[in-house]
């Protein structure tokens, strides 16, 4: 798809997303030439920086990043698409001035993206202003608003975000981000299922046992207690990032890969989730909070002692919960998804364990091994796809061992591309397929608010575990079955 030329402006470029993943993978399409010629980036920041401190700040987050190190030819292209504009997100006169700035054509091109990386609290009223600023109005080219996430609290504020956002935007110019669906591995598991015939007749409850989702990591939550203690680990990363790959993992074939399509089937597996009543949620979800511990041989804090988390708080940094996709395919397959924060590695992966053969035919011998197949799916840091198998050891005796079929997602000489290069090149060619729609995420909100509104009304506890372990035990409640065990590992384990 050839895109047209666009500005870029990015709210809240001077903070922490625009640092760390923005400006740097803007640079990189710029270095694989996917910018279109002519584009812009206008950053917005209450700073009074001007054009050269800018173009300083942009090339330290670049340097910090840049694959190659910094192409300068490339640099100097990229510090001619630079502009920066002091401006306050809570001030008027602030998007005047914006309208005024770009509404100089021989500078700026007339298609727009306004990337919103900015507090959560700030959407509906930044929006409201690009509208009365007419910013949002598509008369000499397009308009269109990237907004991360959380997409609200809860579904109630969700909806309410929805209602006004859509007063000024019409749903085909709103693109909201899940940064999980930008990534390599993430995509590669659409083609896994839907390129490769022999997976389909395995794909359903009869040959699957259940489904593991995990995304762990090692890091605590830094800097970020403001932002954090009022979201905890069920909104910050299952309500959106697990609960997107659970769709990807147990969606039907779509009609075919354009956004709508994609999105269709999506909603149907998110509309086939069986609520969880709110007395029943002690017995599907489970949340912890981690307390000291030690991560790679060094001490570090438990949540309590982070800085500005007070004293008293129960938010979780851990959370798991058992949901079942009540449809023809997957009736009775539980999905369990969990996440936490200090665990003992960093680490996003899907496990699907299939269901035992239905005769343990070598019973009467030795063999002791009677693991099921496994099939594993690394996104993170190890990209792999990989399908454990049962094999013979060679030998006179009948021995048996795991083994693994192993289908890399990377050659040697492919390097990685963060999910925002992706995402920010989807925005400027108008394709909404790995963005979420409007009811993808109310959806998702009904899934998660019964657990989160008990969680909120049982404030005087919370179970901790130890930074650095693989969270807590107690949270094996939450199984099916005795056999069910977290998978913790990407190689063979014979249990
Ligand atoms: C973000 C969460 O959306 O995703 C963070 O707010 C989390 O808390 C991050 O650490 C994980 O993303 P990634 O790409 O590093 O797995």
């Amino acid at each position: 798809m050839k895109a047209e030329a666009c500005t870029y402006v990015i709210y809240g470029a001077t903070g922490n997303l625009s640092r760390i993943k923005l400006m740097p993978a803007l640079y990189h399409l710029d270095v694989e030439n996917l910018l279109p010629e002519g584009s812009k980036i206008l950053a917005i920041g209450r700073r009074d920086w001007d054009q050269q401190h800018w173009q300083a700040e942009v090339r330290a987050m670049i340097e910090f990043k840049a694959r190659n190190g910094v192409d300068e030819a490339v640099f100097k292209r990229f510090c001619e698409r630079l502009h920066f504009l002091k401006g306050d997100i809570k001030q008027a006169e602030s998007y005047t001035l914006l309208a005024k700035t770009l509404n100089d054509q021989t500078k700026f091109p007339q298609n727009k993206a306004f990337y919103l990386a900015i507090s959560p609290s700030d959407f509906g009223d930044t929006v409201e202003f690009l509208h009365n600023a007419e910013l949002l109005n598509e008369e000499n080219g397009w308009s269109r608003v990237v907004i991360e996430k959380p997409f609200g609290y809860d579904l109630p504020s969700a909806q309410s975000l929805q209602r006004r956002i859509g007063k000024y935007l019409r749903e085909d110019q709103i693109y909201r981000i899940d940064h999980y669906l930008g990534k390599g591995t993430v995509q590669n598991l659409l083609v896994f299922r839907f390129a490769n015939t022999m997976l389909e007749p395995l794909w359903n409850r009869n040959y699957i046992d259940h489904i593991q989702i995990t995304h762990s990591e090692e890091l605590g939550i830094g800097s970020r207690a403001q932002y954090y203690d009022t979201s905890g680990a069920m909104r910050d990363m299952l309500q959106s990032h697990l609960i997107q790959l659970l769709t990807l993992v147990t969606m039907e074939p779509p009609a075919s890969m354009e956004a709508e399509a994609l999105r269709d089937e999506k909603v149907k597996v998110l509309k086939s989730i069986r609520p969880i009543p709110k007395e029943a949620v002690n017995a599907h979800a489970f949340r912890a909070q981690y307390v000291s511990g030690n991560i790679n041989g060094e001490k570090v804090k438990g949540y309590l002692q982070e800085e500005n988390v007070p004293e008293n708080s129960v938010t979780e940094t851990f959370a798991a919960i058992k949901l079942y996709v009540d449809n023809w395919r997957w009736k009775d397959v539980p999905i369990y998804l969990r996440t936490g924060k200090r665990m003992a590695k960093g680490q996003s992966s899907i496990s699907i364990c299939f269901k035992q053969p239905p005769l343990q035919f070598f019973r009467d011998t030795q063999i002791k091994c009677t693991s099921p197949n496994w099939l594993l799916i690394g996104i993170q840091p190890e990209e792999c796809l990989r399908m454990e198998m049962t094999v013979k050891v060679p030998g006179l005796e009948m021995n048996t061992r795991l083994t693994s079929l192993d289908a890399g997602f990377r050659h040697e000489d492919e390097h990685h591309i963060d999910a925002y290069e992706d995402l920010l090149l989807d925005v400027i060619e108008g394709d909404r397929s790995l963005f979420l729609r409007s009811d993808e995420v109310e959806h998702a909100w009904r899934i998660v608010d019964p657990i989160l509104q008990k969680w909120s009304e049982e404030r005087d506890y919370i179970a901790g575990y130890p930074a650095g372990s693989n969270g807590p035990e107690e949270c094996r409640r939450i199984f099916d079955k005795e056999s069910h065990h977290w998978r913790q590992s990407l190689t063979p384990e014979c249990d």
